[in-house]
């Protein structure tokens, strides 16, 4: 029998840096005001050649010479400009050919003339008025904001699934042997020990172990004995007093002495450590070996160490290190979790994106190749982003993120379809046979042949799965629609209630083929995507609805994530709430990334082993994290400079029952406005002055960013509304997304049963 020892932990003090981000969502307002204002300098206009191409017909739509408001508010001089287009054929993969042009735009500031009580109101460049009429309103859907999640920029593996040791089954090479163990690696030399691979693992689909020829014996080999290390993902996050759980299999010719250990990155400092001893008899054959690792101190790029001293051979396979303290003990890593639990997704979309669709068919993601006994599970190669995933966080896993964030699972499935090539319709059956035996694992009863794999995993219940998408951004390709109808058919038969998701974009023309919903996906320049806050008001409000299931400003205005990009973004989801009659459901894309592997560039939350921060893009979101099942309220905006400014206004309850009517704002532009708002309709309620608040997202200088040292640089800053009423005047600064939050001191506001909006009480 084995006896892993635990050692327990001797005191030390820990001086560890840092550790989950501080999510601390509002900054104070006096910090973050004043300094954008005392900062506020000379702004760079910039000009962007917009490209956008939409999914159904690789058309290029939007205007591709147009100024960003931004430039034509400034008094920049906008250079020429520049086209040039270029699609990677498969991911639509949107490439701007974006320039700058250097035209320094001075923002000049007059004396106020306002009442506005506003702390910094000073003066403004343009006015504007928002007249809001409360009686006016319309439900939201419930859907609307939520999240999608693929495992691009090892999102997931080394990222939201906690798992610490990369390639844990020796697999990443391939099946074949010699493979490739990377990111293991050897201590020791050549003439102490030898690593190679072989065939002989236990897990039949899994075939590949590690295999160790140890040359030396105590006396001969180096103090601590040889072996390997496994660095994890760009280092292992381990921290003072946390238990990890080590699992492992082994097997011998002879009785092993083993070291576990878990060191600093360069072996020297033991954080951890246990022994695994083992007679002959023992491990003769494969055997599991558990334990328990306590840190007695931090390192946050640690790594998992396997040493001896003794001669002979050694098989390992399926090593795993995880932390004891995930997110409700189910692998997902706490502070990422919460993280996403902070913008109240009301939707999961997974696993991806070109994830699902894979460059070739033979390296997609698979979802039964995913599930059962994590050991077993063969992993693969994504060959889209490049890079290998075990497939911890597989379909399983998914399904029970969702349920943890409370939120609606929407499942990617394949449809026969890769980048580089098709299952032709007539072959598609066994396709449609997967995607149906994947529902029936999420939903079917645990009696039933897949529901009672969920069951054995330890989710007896179904999940509530009610939308499933036929696969990604594959509508132009031949086989498409062919396929799709086979896959919408099977599934309407079986489970007439969900709801199925084309590929197809149906925005600007009716779909050929039936289907729920419509996705949409838009990658563009800041002042494009600030355009098309308007995209969807002439769309047909007949037929399916439309899902909006990524969407970003990519490209220089982007930067790794700029205030200008949110600010796009913010403009563009206040076209989707205002349209939300006809758009049910909206996501940021892509959710993660892992700065040691940038793949796609923005992205909404940025981590490394240890530490995690919010892109002004995903602190955007949180402006938005109240609207899905609120109610839009009527609201008109007049402005001198129309251009740069959108607003909407919704009403929502809190977790306290208290009714709010929040008014959003974008300032697309540098200079300030003078808003006035004139909110009507509220009958004999009145605006509370006490619990009214302004929240605010700006930055000196519109192309700033978050970062590990600064990762609240840009992140919303929260005061109390002073001039909270009916009529108030107030100051939008420059670059910025406003929410005003009006308490709202009764519950009955009146509503009217005519004009556009329908009445709702
Ligand atoms: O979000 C990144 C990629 O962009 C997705 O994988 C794909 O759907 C889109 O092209």
């Amino acid at each position: 029998m084995i006896i892993p020892q635990l050692l327990l932990p001797f005191p030390t003090s820990s001086s560890g840096r840092h550790i989950s981000p501080k999510h601390s969502p509002f900054r104070s307002a006096s910090s973050a005001v004043a300094d954008h204002f005392l900062s506020f300098s000379p702004l760079v206009g910039v000009g962007v050649v917009i490209i956008i191409i939409d999914q159904q017909s690789d058309e290029v739509m939007g205007d591709s010479k147009k100024l960003s408001p931004m430039a034509a508010a400034t008094t920049s001089t906008a250079a020429a400009t520049t086209t040039a287009s270029s699609r990677r054929s498969s991911c639509n993969y949107y490439l701007l050919c974006c320039f700058v042009a250097a035209a320094a735009a001075v923002c000049l500031i007059t004396p106020a003339l306002t009442t506005g009580v506003d702390a910094n109101s000073l003066d403004a460049n343009v006015t504007a008025k928002l007249s809001v009429d409360a009686s006016a309103r319309r439900p939201i859907p419930s859907t609307l904001f939520g999240i999608f999640f693929e495992e691009i920029n090892h999102a997931g593996a080394g990222g939201l699934w906690a798992e610490l040791v990369s390639n844990r089954g020796f697999e990443a090479g391939g099946p074949n042997t010699p493979s490739n163990i990377d990111p293991w690696l050897v201590i020791g030399d050549a003439s102490s020990v030898v690593l190679s691979t072989d065939r002989s693992s236990p897990f039949d689909r899994n075939k590949v172990a590690l295999r160790m020829d140890v040359l030396c014996d105590v006396k001969s080999c180096p103090s601590g004995g040889v072996g390997v290390y496994n660095p994890g993902f760009w280092g292992m996050n381990i921290e003072e007093g946390k238990k990890y759980k080590l699992v492992l299999y082994v097997r011998s010719l002879d009785s092993v002495d083993v070291t576990v250990s878990l060191t600093g990155s360069n072996g020297a400092r033991t954080l951890a450590t246990t022994n695994i001893k083992g007679s002959a008899s023992d491990v003769s054959d494969w055997t599991k070996v558990e334990a328990l690792l306590e840190a007695k101190d931090t390192d946050h790029g640690a790594r998992l160490e396997l040493r001896t001293s003794k001669k002979g051979v050694i098989w390992f396979d399926q090593v795993s290190l995880m932390p004891e303290d995930t997110y409700k003990g189910h692998g997902f890593r706490s502070e990422l979790v919460e993280m996403l639990k902070e913008i109240k997704p009301r939707f999961i979309r997974f696993p991806g994106g070109c994830f699902v669709e894979g460059e070739w068919l033979r390296n997609a993601f698979r979802w039964k190749e995913s599930v059962g006994p994590w050991e077993e599970r063969p992993g693969h190669f994504g060959d889209v982003w490049m890079y290998w995933t075990d497939d911890g966080l597989g379909h399983y896993e998914f399904f029970q993120l969702a349920e943890d964030l409370d939120t609606v699972p929407i499942w990617v499935f394949n449809n026969g379809i890769s980048h580089q090539d098709q299952v032709d319709t007539s072959s598609v059956l066994p396709f449609v046979q997967e995607a149906l035996d994947g529902i029936e694992f999420a939903r079917g009863d645990a009696s039933s042949k897949w529901g009672s794999l969920r069951a054995s995993m330890g989710h007896p219940e179904p999940f509530k799965l009610k939308y499933v998408a036929v696969g990604n951004e594959d509508c132009g390709k031949r086989n498409y629609r062919g396929n799709y109808l086979k896959f919408y058919e099977a599934i309407k038969r079986v489970y007439p209630d969900i709801q199925i998701i084309s590929n197809c974009d149906g925005s600007s023309r009716p779909l050929d083929h039936p289907a729920d919903y419509y996705d949409f996906h838009v990658y563009t320049s800041a002042s494009n995507l600030f355009s098309m806050s308007h995209q969807f008001d002439r769309t047909s409000r007949s037929g399916p609805k439309a899902f909006v299931s990524e969407y970003a400003v990519t490209g220089k205005d982007a930067g790794t994530g700029s205030l200008l990009a949110a600010l796009g973004e913010a403009a563009f989801l206040i076209g989707v709430e205002k349209n939300s009659d006809i758009v049910e459901m909206a996501s940021y894309a892509p959710l993660f990334v892992n700065t040691n592997d940038r793949r796609w560039n923005p992205d909404a939350i940025v981590f490394n082993a240890s530490m995690a921060y919010g892109t002004p893009s995903y602190w955007m979101q949180r402006f938005f994290a109240e609207s899905s099942g609120g109610s839009l309220v009527n609201s008109t905006l007049q402005t001198s400079s129309s251009s740069s400014l959108v607003a909407s206004a919704i009403t929502y309850q809190d977790k306290d029952q208290n009714t709010y009517l929040r008014i959003k704002v974008v300032n697309f532009a540098s200079s300030k406005v003078n808003l006035k708002i004139s909110v009507s309709g509220l009958g004999a309620n009145t605006v509370g002055l006490s619990g009214s608040t302004k929240t605010e997202l700006t930055s000196a200088n519109v192309m700033d960013e978050n970062s590990f040292q600064q990762p609240n640089k840009v992140a919303p800053a929260q005061s109390m509304l002073q001039n909270a009423g009916k009529d108030m005047d107030v100051l939008i600064s420059p670059n910025s997304l406003t929410s005003f939050d009006l308490l709202i001191e009764s519950n009955s506001i009146r509503t009217r049963k005519s004009g556009p909006l329908v009445s709702i009480m």
